[in-house]
């Protein structure tokens, strides 16, 4: 049986590398005893290559597909060189810095070509009534994935609708299910049915232990998590209900 796979999102929640290690500590002692459950964990630049290797894989929050003269950038090679196996691209807090569909692309491709895996983020702003925010998240889909066949096995997407990241609720497992059909659906007219429907749909926005067994049903792979993963207790919660 495939793991459920749970991506740490630390955004800036975790800010030195003395924190991040008495977490790793933590952690270990609790993936021990679990099993069917698998853990990925983006810390910020600064602290990736400061943490141990262990039987989690390290990645980027996100990346430049720049090259050069780019103060403040940092690319997938970089990435790479540092010890990660994977990176984010194009969450909704990226996006709102200004990473257009074309950049994300770019970034989503230069991640992909470093051997990486690549969770892209997609989601909408808001739910519309006549259902026009799919059309974004086809968008979003479409214009990163079109093209890539050649990297599916290293491809990962992440459904983080906006309006649920760091809010009171996560989104009703219903509603998510819907949504993920229609995720499918767009991959393997994207990438082809094959390796469209491959890939692993994870769901990020406000997941923490309460609600992460009501999300699992909607069928997704696990979760990308934020705020709930820069703490042990709430991480760990999560995990127990994931494993298997
Ligand atoms: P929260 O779990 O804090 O809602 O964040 C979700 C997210 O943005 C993960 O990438």
């Amino acid at each position: 049986m495939r793991k459920r796979l749970i991506v740490a999102n630390w955004k800036m929640y975790i800010e030195t590398p003395d924190t991040a290690k008495r977490f790793i500590t933590a952690l270990k002692r609790k993936l021990a005893r679990m099993s069917g459950v698998e853990v990925w964990i983006a810390p910020p630049f600064t602290i990736l290559p400061t943490l141990p290797k262990g039987s989690y894989k390290l990645g980027g929050q996100a990346v430049s597909a720049k090259e050069g003269a780019h103060t403040g950038q940092v690319s997938a090679g970089m990435l790479r060189a540092a010890g990660a196996s994977f990176c984010i691209v194009g969450h909704s807090e990226q996006r709102a810095q200004g990473a257009d569909a074309e950049a994300v692309r770019a970034q989503f491709a230069s991640v992909l070509k470093q051997g990486m895996v690549g969770i892209l983020c997609v989601g909408e702003e808001a739910r519309k009534e006549d259902g026009s925010h799919f059309a974004q998240i086809e968008e979003e889909i479409r214009s990163a994935c079109t093209g890539m066949q050649a990297f599916a096995n290293k491809i990962i997407v992440a459904y983080e609708p906006i309006w649920a990241i760091g809010a009171l609720q996560a989104m009703q497992p219903q509603e998510l299910e819907e949504t993920v059909i229609f995720i499918k659906k767009t991959l393997s007219q994207a990438l082809g049915r094959e390796g469209g429907l491959k890939i692993p749909i994870l769901y990020g926005g406000s997941v923490e232990g309460g609600n992460a067994h009501a999300l699992l049903a909607s069928g997704v792979s696990g979760f990308l998590v934020g705020r709930a993963s820069a703490d042990i207790n709430s991480f760990g919660e999560i995990l127990t209900t994931c494993k298997k």
